[in-house]
């Protein structure tokens, strides 16, 4: 692989609407980026970001997805996006075709293509078999896969969109690792958005702030920060559910408790089996082997093992929000897909929503800041608009028991502070919280109990 040069990114009074939304993801954008510089963006859910990057890149589609003002200027020939679902863009069966393909699709000569993949491998540190299946790879080496297939590019403007969002702790330093040694060597022009921005303070140069009225740059002390959180507590000694020599599809036989009006994390290494088991104790997989001890609290009368439930039953009992958003939804508006719980629930009144919920259903859409999105079409909400979607989709039932994987994942400090304070309000008043994270501050706030699974 030749070294590569940098980009300059030149962009004067940008803007871009999305056919369906009357107001723009972004406007008024003015920024130049020198060739090399590595820039961190960040900026409020929802303010634009990753629309941002898609046009940088230019995947925005055509005039009848959107309307774009201004002028934007890329001297570069190539432009490298890695998507913030690393599953989403694995490509191949096996890790070596995965990143040829993108030089197969620039028409790269034959010759150079294998020594540019073997040398982007490296870079990123997947020393592997060229063979091996991109099945078996963890989330942080699938997000360091799909930087090598930039790389192997010879992409001069490498753009990250929340890149270790869904990832343990190790597998965010890999990934980090991973790009400096990039920016290093091929002297790419980097830009990187990310909540989380300690992780990013060794590599980037300037940090840009985008809002609705364009993009500022700010200090690292500017930067809006988690502030004010609840603290754990003790849990209370009564258990809503214990688990004995449970069997799921990975790791070990597993017994443990879940306390009663408590909030419990669960945290582990990627691979572990995290969701397996929250989906498990969700009822929404049978266990391979051993028992679910449930408290007449969580039963309400029902007897058997709640994968056994039927799913009404289920849903008043036990609520789950899942790893991926998106799978969960079936509406065709924010407000509608909140509403679909309570009118299959409503009983006699099929079709309706009772007041309680009704009021619910408002104080939701307020505080999990939705309200202008209630008419919007769910698939095309923002990474973190989805997942608040899909927390309140959850939270409308009112379970006794709210399992959540990776609940705050993709979300700005003030939304986070947000949904903190929510599920521990939601414990105060008995709900019993199950939460799938990696987040060192929501431990902080709400590991009453800790579970720490590992793979063996
Ligand atoms: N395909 C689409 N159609 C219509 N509106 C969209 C589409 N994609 C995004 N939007 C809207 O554009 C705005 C900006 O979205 P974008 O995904 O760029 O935000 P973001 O800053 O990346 O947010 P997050 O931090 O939550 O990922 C949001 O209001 C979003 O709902
Ligand atoms: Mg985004």
């Amino acid at each position: 692989m030749t070294t590569t040069i940098g980009t300059r990114v030149t962009v004067r009074d940008f803007g871009y609407r999305h056919a369906s939304r009357k107001k723009p993801a972004f406007q008024g954008i003015n920024m130049t980026i020198e060739p090399g510089e590595r820039i961190l963006l960040t900026g409020d859910s929802g303010s634009g970001k990753s629309t941002l990057l898609a046009a940088l890149a230019g995947v925005l589609g055509d005039d009848t997805e959107g309307e774009t003002y201004g002028s934007l200027l890329i001297d570069a020939a190539a432009v490298g996006l890695v998507l913030q679902d690393p599953d989403s863009q694995v490509i191949a069966s096996r890790i070596g075709d995965d990143v040829a393909f993108g030089c197969e699709n620039l028409k790269v000569p034959r010759e150079q293509i294998w020594p540019r993949v073997e040398r982007a491998l490296d870079m990123v540190g997947l020393t592997l078999p060229l063979d091996h299946p991109t099945r078996h790879l963890s989330g942080g080496q699938k997000q360091r896969l799909a930087l090598a297939g930039v790389i192997a590019m010879g992409a001069n403007l490498i753009l990250l969109d929340e890149p270790t969002a869904n990832l343990d702790p190790l597998g965010q330093r890999e990934v980090v690792e991973a790009v400096d040694r990039v920016v290093a060597e091929t002297g790419a022009t980097l830009i990187v958005v990310e909540h989380r921005h300690q992780l990013w303070s060794g590599t980037v140069d300037r940090i840009l702030r985008l809002d609705n009225q364009g993009v500022q740059e700010i200090t690292a002390g500017e930067l809006t920060r988690v502030a004010d959180l609840p603290s754990r507590r003790d849990p209370a000694a009564a258990s809503v559910m214990s688990a004995e020599n449970l069997l799921t599809r990975w790791g070990p036989a597993r017994s443990f408790e879940i306390p009663e009006a408590a909030s419990t994390v669960i945290t582990g290494a990627n691979g572990s089996g995290k969701t397996t088991l929250a989906l498990t104790i969700g009822g929404l997989i049978p266990p391979k082997d051993g028992q679910l001890h449930l408290s007449d609290s969580l039963r309400q009368g029902v007897s058997r093992q709640p994968h056994q439930w039927r799913s009404a039953d289920l849903a008043r009992r036990i609520g789950t929000v899942f790893q991926d958003p998106e799978h969960q939804f079936v509406a065709r508006t924010v407000r509608d897909e909140i509403e679909v719980g309570p009118k299959i629930m409503s009983g006699k009144r099929k079709g309706t929503v009772d007041p309680v919920s009704a009021s619910r259903i408002e104080e939701l859409l307020d505080r999990l800041r939705l309200r202008h999105l209630e008419h919007a079409n769910p698939f095309t909400l923002s990474g973190g608009e989805k997942r608040r979607l899909s927390v309140a989709t959850a939270l409308v039932a009112a379970p006794k028991l709210l399992i959540l994987d990776e609940p705050t994942f993709g979300q700005d400090p003030v939304t986070f502070r947000e949904l903190v304070w929510m599920l521990r309000e939601l414990t105060d008043a008995g709900t019993t919280i199950v939460s799938v994270t990696h987040d060192p501050d929501f431990i902080a706030a709400l590991g009453d109990h800790h579970l720490e699974v590992s793979a063996r």
